[in-house]
């Protein structure tokens, strides 16, 4: 029987995207050979890389001199990347330290420049989205650096910073569950994984805005140029053709669902079914503080901590998984990213009200 995988990532996609996947492992498009077999400069696998490029485009509407590429070595390794490819030695950039993943951003990027951290919710766990912003007059940032959704403690960006630099955001958890609409201008650099809302483990989507390089000074090592794989569409060396096309896939699923604003208007009425819940409740308390509630992490404690183990018994019982909080925070996250149904929001839903009278 199919489990309700609420895993924060790798996660679940729409069940057709792994039947499709699944059939193309064993002949891909009517071709006699397995997608894994077959060359990444084929045509077939061409049109794959055209397509899932063109999505991208298409999704969020990205206007001209912005370029998609796909990449490998996972989010983390555009904590580094980015700064080398945007900073010139001895020049500068704010990050807005909002959790784990944000601070292993700054920790990176401090390798390249100046990075001044002016924001920060870590004195209060990370629990909010900072807005009170502290600038050094002597410095003059090239871009501001986000996490628009923190996984870890349940908190997004709801309202895009103000500011008058370009935003460079670390998208992992939420690319593709809500529409950019005319922010896309604010935007100078996008990142994601694509293990959460995107495809499975082993790509990772960057969206430069081509101004962006032109502070760039000296060389970079090939792979680690932009440039290079912006000129190459993807292509430079061997992409990670199984993950690019799965993502394709999930980004012909989101398309046909109603694009991003379908999936924005989805995700907002699963979100507030858990919400809800947890508002209405006497034993279960919400970690992020609401105006900044994640639509795709939601992140929940029981205010008895004895009762945590039977909780999570309970779920597993009942066919859920997955929403055991990250170790760094305890309690319990939902991820209900694109693919979730609201009728599995409704199950958990109705199992947390189910405990709560029950005990
Ligand atoms: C917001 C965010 N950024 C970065 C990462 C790191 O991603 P990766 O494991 O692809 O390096 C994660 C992983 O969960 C994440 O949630």
């Amino acid at each position: 029987m199919k489990k309700i995988n609420f895993s924060a990532g790798p996660s679940i996609l729409p069940q057709e995207v792994f039947e499709q996947a699944s059939q193309a492992v064993l002949d891909f498009n009517g071709t006699g050979l397995s997608l894994l077999e077959i060359s990444h400069r084929s045509k077939e696998f061409g049109e794959v890389l055209d397509e899932a490029h063109e999505l991208v485009r298409e999704l969020l509407h990205l206007p001209e001199g912005y370029h998609p590429i796909f990449l490998t070595g996972g989010a983390s390794s555009q904590f580094f990347m980015l700064a080398m490819n945007l900073l010139a030695r001895g020049s500068s950039a704010a990050y807005v330290d909002t959790g784990t993943w944000s601070s292993k951003s700054i920790k990176e990027a401090r390798r390249f420049g100046i990075i001044d951290v002016v924001a920060s919710s870590a004195s209060e766990g990370y629990t909010f989205i900072p807005t009170d912003y502290t600038w050094r007059g002597e410095l003059s940032y090239r871009y501001m650096h986000i996490t628009s959704n923190n996984t870890i403690y349940g908190t997004q960006y709801h309202k895009w910073p103000e500011v008058d630099m370009p935003l460079v955001v670390d998208m992992s958890s939420d690319i593709f569950s809500r529409p950019l609409d005319d922010a896309i201008d604010k935007m100078g650099l996008i990142y994601a994984g694509a293990q959460k809302n995107m495809g499975p483990a082993g790509v990772t989507l960057v969206i430069v805005r081509e101004d962006m390089l032109r502070h760039r000074e000296g060389e970079l090592p090939t792979m680690l140029d932009y440039r290079t794989h912006i000129a190459k569409k993807s292509a430079y060396n061997t992409p990670p053709v199984f993950p690019i096309y799965v993502s394709m896939l999930t980004m012909r699923w989101v398309k046909a669902q109603g694009g991003l604003e379908a999936m924005e208007k989805r995700n907002s009425a699963k979100a507030k079914v858990l919400y809800d819940v947890i508002d209405n409740s006497n034993l279960f308390k919400g970690v992020a503080r609401k105006k900044d509630r994640s639509l795709m992490n939601v992140t929940f404690t029981l205010k008895d901590k004895e009762l945590e183990k039977p909780f999570l018994d309970f779920c597993t019982e009942n066919n859920c998984v997955g929403i055991k909080g990250h170790r760094s925070v305890g309690g319990f996250r939902a991820s209900i990213y694109n693919a979730m149904s609201l009728e599995g929001v409704q199950l958990l839903a109705e199992l947390m009200r189910d405990f709560e009278r029950r005990v």
